[in-house]
């Protein structure tokens, strides 16, 4: 298996998922308009759309119907996106643009007309002609993708008609073609995590949004990875956690703001959330420590990992590296003993705290040696994770967390606050 594919099959294991649609009312609606029956996805549908809504969960549209996501029977369109009635030939959803006027709008295009919704609402106005909201862009479209400047030149929607791909630039509003022969004609394009999927069939591949190139290794069978299905999929390890049943090993915050959970060898990072929760392999980040930790800390531009007696640390943000000389013994770098349940630095300080069973411990980062400044023992309970923000410290008990001003009010705290659940916008539990 390779890299993406154990990414991806993780992402579908952890992956947010929506509560299955109620299925009666639609069945009733169906009947009385003599409907083709309701497709179902798992015998192999060709998807005329694919987008994310505005909250990260990924529609799959088919003649009249809409799934949305991963499990879960299909519904009526028009109950799910009121006004959009029929089929959806592409869509796109809009998270990059700087107009706040279309940020994270979802864009449906059917024959010549588009339709644009925020929080599953048509705007006023709408449908327009694509003509008028994208001159030079074709009607009756196969597919639409957003592709941000970064992984673009520019800020552009990506169009495609047969082999026919269209670049529209968001800032200059001209457009410019190519053909990508090379590329299957794709009835659905979803941009998800950076990556860039062409479905065909009942299939995708994975392209290069720039030149068109496929992946190696595609097609897939999309059953077994974008969607749950009896006898499909690679039959994973990981399975999406009861939020009742949550148990985190660490969780940390870094100088970027970018918010870490551990649990197990899956880790999620939150800022991502718009494009639904998904846990990863720690693996993918952190080989060294593929097998899970027992506390993470983020100071000044790196990652503290402590795992048994261990620590390493990690330098850089998107890609991670193991310092030279890592790991070393908790001894040598921090002057303590036995095992860690938690620690935590809070936003512009210098000292780490480390939670020992019931006992709090200050060290100075700033020293050399390391020593342990303060010791106190904690009144209240044991920790699995904690992590310090600029509002205080969360600490977090099997599937409950408690929110604290500072570490010194949770060191001294007599009385146990009110415990708050852990809640599947949180982690992507189910609920
Ligand atoms: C998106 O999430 C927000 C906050 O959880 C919720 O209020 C809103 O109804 C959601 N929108 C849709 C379309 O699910
Ligand atoms: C989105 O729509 C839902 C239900 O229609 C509504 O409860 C919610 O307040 C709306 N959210 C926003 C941000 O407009
Ligand atoms: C652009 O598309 C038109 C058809 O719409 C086609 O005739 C032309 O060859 C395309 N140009 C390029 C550079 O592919
Ligand atoms: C899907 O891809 C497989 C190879 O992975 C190929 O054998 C099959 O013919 C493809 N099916 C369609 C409908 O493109």
């Amino acid at each position: 298996m390779d890299l993406l594919t154990k990414t991806l099959l993780v992402c579908l294991a952890l992956g947010l998922t929506t509560a299955a649609p109620a299925p009666s009312d639609d069945a009733a609606a169906d009947a009385e308009k003599g409907v083709a029956e309701r497709p179902d996805r798992c015998e192999g549908v060709e998807f005329d759309a694919i987008t994310l809504d505005e909250n990260g969960t990924t529609h799959f549209f088919k003649g009249d119907y809409v799934w949305k996501g991963y499990h879960g029977e299909a519904q009526l369109t028009s109950k799910v996106f009121r006004d959009m009635n029929g089929h959806v030939d592409a869509a796109f959803r809009m998270h990059h643009s700087d107009n706040p006027d279309l940020h994270d709008h979802v864009f449906f295009f059917q024959d010549d007309k588009v339709f644009i919704y925020d929080n599953h609402t048509l705007e006023d106005g709408y449908p327009k002609t694509i003509q008028e909201v994208f001159p030079g862009v074709p009607d009756h479209l196969d597919a639409a993708v957003e592709c941000p400047k970064g992984e673009c030149n520019t800020d552009f929607i990506l169009f495609f008609k047969d082999h026919e791909v269209y670049f529209f630039d968001l800032s200059t509003k001209t457009v410019k073609n190519k053909t990508w022969t090379h590329l299957p004609v794709c009835t659905s394009v979803l941009r998800w995590l950076e990556h860039y999927y062409c479905f065909h069939g009942n299939n995708f591949t994975r392209f290069n949004p720039v030149s068109g190139l496929v992946e190696e290794g595609y097609p897939k069978d999309a059953r077994n990875y974008f969607m749950k299905c009896p006898n499909f999929g690679h039959g994973g390890k990981y399975s999406v956690p009861k939020c009742s049943e949550v148990k985190l090993d660490a969780v940390t915050m870094d100088d970027a703001g970018k918010k870490y959970f551990f649990a197990g060898r899956v880790y999620m990072r939150l800022d991502t959330s718009r494009d639904g929760l998904h846990g990863f392999p720690i693996a993918r980040s952190w080989k060294e420590v593929a097998n899970g930790v027992d506390a993470v800390f983020s100071y000044t531009d790196k990652l503290y990992m402590i795992k048994d007696n261990q620590v390493y640390i990690y330098k850089g943000r998107a890609h991670y590296t193991l310092i030279e000389g890592y790991p070393k013994t908790l001894k040598e770098e921090l002057g303590i003993e036995g095992s860690v349940d938690a620690a935590f630095v809070c936003p512009g300080q210098d000292s780490v705290f480390i939670i020992q069973g019931r006992n709090m411990l200050r060290i100075d980062l700033t020293a050399t040696p390391r020593v342990v400044n303060e010791d106190f023992p904690l009144p209240l309970f044991e920790l699995d994770a904690g992590f310090c923000g600029p509002n205080g410290i969360n600490v977090f008990k099997g599937s409950h967390y408690y929110e604290y001003k500072s570490p010194m009010l949770f060191a001294l705290s007599k009385m146990v606050p009110r415990p708050l659940d852990i809640t599947p916008e949180m982690m992507g539990c189910e609920a």
